[in-house]
């Protein structure tokens, strides 16, 4: 016996959310809510951590498992939502080993710290209560529950909304839906709560005045107003990004990173940036991402699962499941999709398309081009116009550019097809068959002129 458990509720209806998807899947800042619950709590010497889920509980192992948060975490099914206490239940029947103190927590309160979390266990150590709350003051208290305070600085109860008399629902202070419980207290008081409410449900706020009508102690910390906002509908989804955004924003500047314009600078919890990198507004950088030092993304740049070089350059363009080397530059008006490869130094322009393709060191892209299922070396240049024909209906096939190669404009490589190292195209070429080392290909079908191939690679 001993230690803390971590409980996080995610069972609920979230019946304001008028969704198919489970509430505590709604995601902010590219994390579904549970996940940054069970992020917070990472930091924290927990022992078991449950989450009580519905029906859905194989969706929600997944997306934690995705957002890398399920390792170690137990899943349990509340297979009807009868209210918290009930979920709460759920989740202690699932305790590995005997705890000391319990740690519950609401599965849809993505923005409490670890911080807080740790200093609402220390309170609670400390004070040697049976119940530690999170309050906070809220201008708008409708819909949480209210804090009744006795004498002191002792809770009384909390009372919900739907129960609470007129004088009650004038109280600002509000249950925030994270708790510390003594096991042993809890354990034998949470079967006996009854649903005699107006939502006919138990709830888990009731275990407040049961500790206290047993002469046992009750505390609260209080927080920040904003650190408390659980998600109830998708206005609430909104707010709680924005202020989520604001946070994010804040702790990569204080890392020092520059951000131009916070409020239109969208930044998923999962992304790093490194020190001196600009991020110019109207940017989105969302998930798996990282951002190399002095690297410059933006304005309207959307990069996505994408690693960034030291010293790139990305403006006005799409970035999806592609590493650009350092030094790189891409757009404005790019498009690189999963599978692109950028060596050091190489610049992809205007109105580029890029799907699975390796692009070598130094090799430039700059204007007009399609390039699907290619490889191309160091010291490229691919003229305007000039694409890659990587479907022939029936299956994709490759194309492999070697080094030093100049492609003139217009040129349509038909893959399979291999142009070999210093050759090059002429305007207009349709080069359906393997170009030989140092050649020229010209024409429609494109003929051979052997040795005629990249003067420019040789003159330099
Ligand atoms: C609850 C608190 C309220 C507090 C508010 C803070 C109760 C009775 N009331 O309100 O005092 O101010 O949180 O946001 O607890 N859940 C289950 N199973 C259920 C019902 C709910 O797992 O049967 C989960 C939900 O998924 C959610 C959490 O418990 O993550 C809280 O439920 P929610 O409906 O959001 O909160 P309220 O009950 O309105």
């Amino acid at each position: 016996m001993g230690g803390i458990a971590g409980i996080v509720l995610a069972a609920g209806t979230g019946k304001r959310m008028n969704s198919d998807l489970p509430k505590v899947l709604h995601e902010v800042a590219g994390r579904p809510l549970v996940a940054h619950v069970l992020a917070a709590f990472e930091p924290l010497p927990l022992g078991d951590r449950v989450v009580v889920c519905s029906e859905r509980l194989d969706d929600i192992e997944a997306c934690c498992a995705t957002a890398g948060f399920a390792e170690g975490v137990s899943f349990v099914v509340q297979e009807e939502a009868r209210g918290t206490a009930d979920a709460l239940r759920m989740g202690l029947t699932r305790l590995g080993r005997v705890p000391e103190t319990v740690l519950v927590m609401n599965g849809a309160t993505p923005l409490v710290k670890t911080e807080t979390l740790s200093a609402l266990l220390s309170m609670h150590r400390d004070r040697g209560a049976a119940a530690t709350l999170l309050t906070a003051e809220l201008g708008n208290p409708t819909a949480y529950g209210r804090i009744v305070r006795g004498f002191g600085d002792e809770v009384e109860k909390i009372v919900e909304e739907r129960d609470a008399t007129e004088l009650e629902r004038s109280i600002t202070e509000v249950n925030a839906g994270v708790y510390v419980f003594n096991y042993a207290k809890l354990e034998r008081l949470v079967g006996e709560v009854d649903k005699a409410n107006a939502q006919g449900e138990y709830y888990i706020t009731d275990i407040i005045g049961m500790l206290r009508s047993a002469g046992d102690q009750v505390v609260a910390l209080g927080t920040d107003a904003d650190e408390i906002r659980g998600v109830k509908s998708r206005a609430h989804l909104a707010e709680v990004g924005e202020l989520m955004r604001a946070r994010i924003a804040d702790t990569w500047m204080s890392e020092g990173v520059t951000i131009v314009d916070p409020r239109t600078t969208y930044i998923d919890a999962t992304v790093t940036i490194a020190r001196d990198a600009l991020i110019r507004p109207f940017s989105f950088l969302e998930g798996a991402t990282s951002i190399g030092r002095r690297a410059e993304v933006g304005p309207q740049a959307r990069v996505m699962n994408s690693v960034l070089g030291d010293d790139s350059v990305v403006s006005f363009a799409v970035v999806r499941d592609s590493e650009l080397g350092p030094r790189t530059s891409v757009g404005p008006f790019a498009s690189l999709r999963q599978g692109t490869k950028l060596g050091s130094g190489a610049h992809l322009g205007s109105f580029v398309e890029t799907k699975n393709t390796t692009v070598g060191e130094n090799s430039k892209v700059p204007h007009l081009s399609y390039l699907g299922d290619a490889e191309i070396g160091r010291g490229v240049n691919v003229g305007a116009g000039s694409i890659t024909g990587n479907w022939d209906g029936r299956g994709k096939h490759r194309t492999v550019i070697e080094d030093d190669v100049y492609i003139s404009s217009n040129t349509t490589m038909v893959a399979p097809v291999r142009i070999g190292k210093g050759a090059a195209t002429g305007a207009g070429a349709v080069v359906r068959q393997d170009v030989p080392p140092e050649a020229l290909a010209v024409g429609v079908p494109a003929r051979m002129i052997e040795g005629k191939g990249n003067k420019m690679a040789k003159e330099a």
